[in-house]
Order: structure tokens, then C-alpha cells, then sequence
């Protein structure tokens, strides 16, 4: 069998540099290139999504954090069409998709918005070696004719940093490491040449060294291919490194939504100032270690967090408050802030 030669000075992040953000190499405003309205969805009878409304722009890096249960990984797979919504839209560079792709998502679609998932083990087949897992997309898709397959997944191999890429052409799954797994599951992703990356925890199964080179594969997407990057994370640390704006969702709902350094340094929602503060001075821990033996999301009409909520009112039990712009470009969900904001 192969062997693939592991070359570890590889990995990291010498590939993309430091890891700074990167709102410095963007011109200035940029239309959103995927932008999300009133998505809903209902398992069982139970709303797990509601009302979540969400831009994310060409070469921006948005974080989604929020607790188990959340609703995050529903979130990706309804904006990768892998489950319909029961309402909302999405509009991908100005085209409501839903609205025209009624029986499902075009191949065109898929393409343009592939998904990065948790587990690097489970999402390769293990029977098959790089190539196939390269190859297969790049031809179903038509990218490149067929004679020029094989430079293109070398390319693919170069940019997530798999370097000799012809060592790992041929190598199986199983030979690899948890990071090279992923960087191999990011270039099959990118074969495709998507404009919108969603990564659910793409690092959280992965060794603490090699989070780093992964994330700043990600990274370096973003700045230089000007890939949308929505990046799901339980970690605030990574989305503070990554990201240029951040949402916290609780209970399927936007609970607050601004540029990143903003909510981390002066978080305005109580779960969202429930998050920081249960994290350790300079340690990122991740979100769902940090809350043992919370109550559950209250139900009813009013607001979900209000069991759990410092400053709860009588009136958060009878409705729900609205996400209202708190200014520097944040929106938070909370009677308290509206009255603050007045
Ligand atoms: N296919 C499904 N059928 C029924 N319920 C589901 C389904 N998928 C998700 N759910 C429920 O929806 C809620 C949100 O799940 P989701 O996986 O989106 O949360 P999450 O925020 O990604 O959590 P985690 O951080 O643990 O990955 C959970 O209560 C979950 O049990
Ligand atoms: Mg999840």
C-alpha cells in the first residue's frame, strides 16, 4: 500500500501567514453575496429554527456560536439545501433560489455553496483513495476537461497545503491524519469552486496542533479566493481569530449579531454576556463545556432565555422582543436594550 510521507513542517499556518483578519484587503462595502431572510424550521413539531435572517459577503468570515441544540448545523444544512425550510429565503447573488428551484437544489447551487462538515473521518470514504474523492466532483461538475483532472486536484492538494501533493494523490483516508483528512475534505469541497464555504466545527474533532493550520486554510480562502466563509464554532477564541462579525443564536433565534471584537470585548445580550463570562480569564473554552446544568430554553410565546436570564421582566414572558439595530452595526433581541437604545 502507499505510504504517505508526512511532511509536518507542512502544516500550520506558514501557508497564509499570521492569523490577522482581514477587513483590511476589502475595498469597502460589498453587497452581501448570500443573504438569508425569515428561515424556519419545524422538526417534530418543534420549532428549531426561527425567524434567522443573515448576510454573509464575498470575502467575509461570519461566525454562528451558540450552545448544543441551538440550532446551528440545521442552519448550514437548510442554506445547502441538504433539508428544505418550512419558510425563509435564500438569495444567492440576487437570485431567490428557493423561488426558482421549487423541486430542489440545482447542481449549479450546489456547487456554489459547499459545506465543510465536523468529522473528517466520516466524511471521506475510507475505499477510496484522494484521487477519487478530487476527481469525481471536478468531472461531475464539468470544471476541467478530463485531461487536465489530475493537475487540477495537484492544485487543490497545494492549496490546503498538502504538499508534496503527488504524495497524498493516491494515499488513502486512513493513512492520513485528522488535519490532513481535512484539508482534503476542503479541497474537495473547493473542486467545486464554490463562492460560499460553510464549515460546521470544522476543528473541534481535530488535535490542538493542527486546529491552527486548518483554520488558517480557511483563512486564507477567504482573503485570497474571496470566498463567504460561514463558520459554525462552539470555540469563541477561533471565532474572535477568524471571523469579521459574529451571531449568537439561542434556541434556533438570532439573539445578537455585530463585528466580532465589538460582542466579544462589550457583549451586549445576556447569554451572549453569559458566554463570556463563563469562560476562564484568556482561555477559550468551548461554549457547551462552559454551561453545565443550565435550564432548558423556556417555550411559550416569550423569550426563550428568560429561565435562565439575570434581568428577565414579566413582559419577556408574554413575547418575544425583536432584533433591533443597538448601533455599530449590532442587532440585539432583549425589551432591555430597546429601552437602553432609546
Ligand atoms: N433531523 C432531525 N430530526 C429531528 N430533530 C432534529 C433533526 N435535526 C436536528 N434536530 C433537532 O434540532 C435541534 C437543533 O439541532 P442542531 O443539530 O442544529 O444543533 P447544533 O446547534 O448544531 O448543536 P451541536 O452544537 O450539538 O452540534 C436539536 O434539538 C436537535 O435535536
Ligand atoms: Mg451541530
Amino acid at each position: 500500500m502507499h505510504r504517505v510521507k508526512k511532511h509536518p513542517r507542512n502544516w500550520g499556518l506558514t501557508l497564509f501567514g499570521s492569523c490577522t483578519k482581514f477587513q483590511d484587503a476589502m475595498p469597502g462595502p460589498t453587497p452581501a453575496l448570500l443573504q438569508v431572510r425569515g428561515l424556519m424550521k419545524d422538526y417534530g413539531g418543534r420549532r428549531v429554527v426561527d425567524d434567522v435572517s443573515l448576510d454573509v459577503a464575498a470575502g467575509e468570515a461570519v461566525a454562528l456560536v451558540g450552545e448544543s441544540g441551538s440550532g446551528k448545523s440545521t442552519i448550514a444544512r437548510l442554506l445547502a439545501r441538504l433539508v428544505e425550510p418550512d419558510a425563509g429565503e435564500l438569495i444567492l447573488d440576487g437570485v431567490n433560489v428557493l423561488e426558482r428551484e421549487r423541486r430542489g437544489p440545482s447542481l449549479a447551487y450546489r456547487s456554489q455553496l459547499q459545506m465543510i462538515f465536523q468529522d473528517p473521518f466520516a466524511s471521506l470514504n475510507p475505499i477510496h483513495p484522494v484521487r477519487h474523492h478530487l476527481v469525481r466532483p471536478l468531472l461531475r461538475h464539468g470544471r476541467v476537461p478530463k485531461a487536465g483532472v489530475e493537475a487540477r486536484a495537484l492544485e487543490l492538494l497545494t492549496l490546503v497545503g498538502l504538499q508534496p501533493a503527488a504524495d497524498f494523490l493516491d494515499a488513502y483516508p486512513t493513512e492520513l491524519s485528522g488535519g490532513q483528512r481535512q484539508r482534503v475534505a476542503i479541497a474537495r469541497a473547493l473542486a467545486v469552486e464554490p463562492r460560499v464555504l460553510m464549515a460546521d466545527e470544522p476543528t473541534s474533532m481535530l488535535d490542538a496542533s493542527v486546529r491552527m493550520g486548518v483554520l488558517g486554510v480557511l483563512q486564507g480562502l477567504v482573503k485570497d479566493k474571496r470566498i463567504a466563509l460561514l463558520l459554525i464554532t462552539h470555540d469563541l477564541a477561533t471565532a474572535r481569530l477568524l471571523c469579521d462579525r459574529m451571531l449568537v443564536l439561542f434556541s434556533g433565534r438570532i439573539v445578537e449579531d455585530g463585528p466580532a471584537e465589538v460582542l466579544l470585548s462589550a457583549p451586549s445580550h445576556p447569554y451572549t454576556q453569559a458566554l463570556l463570562a463563563a469562560l476562564p480569564r484568556g482561555v477559550a473554552r468551548p461554549v457547551r463545556d462552559s454551561q453545565p446544568r443550565l435550564p432548558s430554553p423556556a417555550g411559550g410565546t416569550g423569550c426563550p432565555f428568560r429561565s435562565r436570564c439575570p434581568e428577565a421582566m414579566s413582559r419577556c414572558k408574554d413575547s418575544m422582543p425583536g432584533l433591533t439595530d443597538f448601533g455599530e452595526g449590532r442587532r440585539v433581541r432583549c425589551f432591555n436594550r430597546e429601552t437602553a437604545n432609546v
